[in-house]
């Protein structure tokens, strides 16, 4: 007989669960990042030594690039506990201090997003990052406030950031790590695709792995998405096997080309040239023209068009070059001369 039942909703798969179960959970697990990685193992190894907290670090790079995971990893490597906390979400002052008060020894607090920390809650953090101390004001009955200072558990505080240049630099000098993340060659992107794969229990040929990894803009998140919608297409076409052929009408359906740009890449590439002759054109203006937000465009998009050389990014605003041109097959017909 079918199963009818009706799954309650923590049966449900959700992306967000899968997330959850195919994010690495050690530092032998996270693919790449060698250096990085080699240096934190040092740093982990030197605070467990000597009993101490990890000094506080910094991790930025655009989006997807494994800066949450990172996080994550630290405070398992140091059989600790994290908290997690995010920029725009902390509002005052006084909500940071709790935070911070309740943390037990050791504890990593993981603040995303950290360049969106409002200012006067960013001063807590100062002496609390330095010296492990809180200056809290407290009301006194004839309604003056005085300022008080508390000494909280020694913790280790881990930043993520997509743009480290926003972030001030009384804040980014009290990190004793600071650590940039790199986009992820093909072959490091195969390896996270088999390993998710393995995760996901799903079959996949070699060809197919190769094919995402070549589609994802160099980046583990979008490699992991690539393949969990293929799964979806192999299941429902192919009887789950994921084939280079299922993989390929797929990567088709899902609008995402030969180089892994998405319709966004495109329209942002097609918007230089086609309404400012290729550029040199402002961040704001072609924003405004593509209907994106230039936040997105700059964080999300860019990095990844300037790191396969299709964007430059001169004084006088974006360029695209005639490596982009090459791709999207578009003939440069202006006079340039
Ligand atoms: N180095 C890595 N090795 C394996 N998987 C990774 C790695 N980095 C990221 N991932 C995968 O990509 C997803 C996105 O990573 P995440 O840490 O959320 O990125 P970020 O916080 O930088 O936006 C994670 O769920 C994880 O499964
Ligand atoms: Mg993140």
């Amino acid at each position: 007989m079918e199963d009818t039942r009706i799954l309650s909703a923590n049966e449900l798969n959700t992306d967000f669960d899968l997330e959850e179960t195919i994010r690495p959970q050690v530092l032998d697990e996270y693919v790449g990042q060698d250096s990085l990685k080699d240096n934190l193992r040092i740093y982990i190894k030197a605070a467990l030594e000597r009993d101490e907290s990890l000094d506080h670090t910094l991790l930025y790079g655009p989006p997807g690039l494994g800066k949450t995971t990172l996080a994550y990893i630290i405070a398992n490597e140091m059989h600790t506990n994290v908290k997690v906390a995010s920029g725009p979400s902390i509002t005052k002052a006084g909500e940071l201090a709790s935070i911070l008060s309740v943390l037990e020894a050791g504890d990593v607090l993981f603040i995303d997003e950290i360049h969106r920390l409002p200012k006067t809650v960013e001063e807590v953090l100062y002496p609390a990052m330095e010296d492990f101390e809180l200056d809290i004001m407290a009301g006194s009955e004839s309604g003056q406030g005085r300022s008080v200072r508390l000494t909280i558990q020694p913790f280790t505080l881990v930043g993520a950031t997509t743009r480290a240049g926003d972030l001030s630099s009384p804040l980014r000098d009290r990190f004793g790590i600071v650590s940039k993340l790199d986009y992820y060659t093909n072959e490091q992107l195969e390896s996270i695709v088999k390993r998710t794969a393995r995760v996901l229990d799903v079959e996949i040929e070699d060809e197919a792995v190769a094919e995402i990894a070549k589609r994802s803009r160099g980046t583990p998140r979008i490699a992991n998405r690539l393949l969990r919608r293929i799964r979806d297409f192999a299941q429902v076409l192919n009887n789950g096997v994921i084939t280079k052929q299922v993989t390929d009408e797929a990567l088709e359906r899902l609008h995402v080309d030969a180089l892994g740009l998405d319709e966004v890449d495109i329209r942002y590439l097609r918007g230089i040239i086609e309404r400012f002759k290729g550029g040199p054109v402002g961040l704001d203006a072609l924003a405004n023209a593509i209907s994106e937000e230039s936040t997105t465009l700059e964080d999300v998009y860019e990095p990844y068009l300037i790191q396969i050389g299709f964007v430059n990014r001169t004084s006088r605003g974006r360029v695209v070059t005639e490596k982009a041109y090459d791709h999207l097959k578009i003939t440069r017909n202006d006079t340039l001369f």
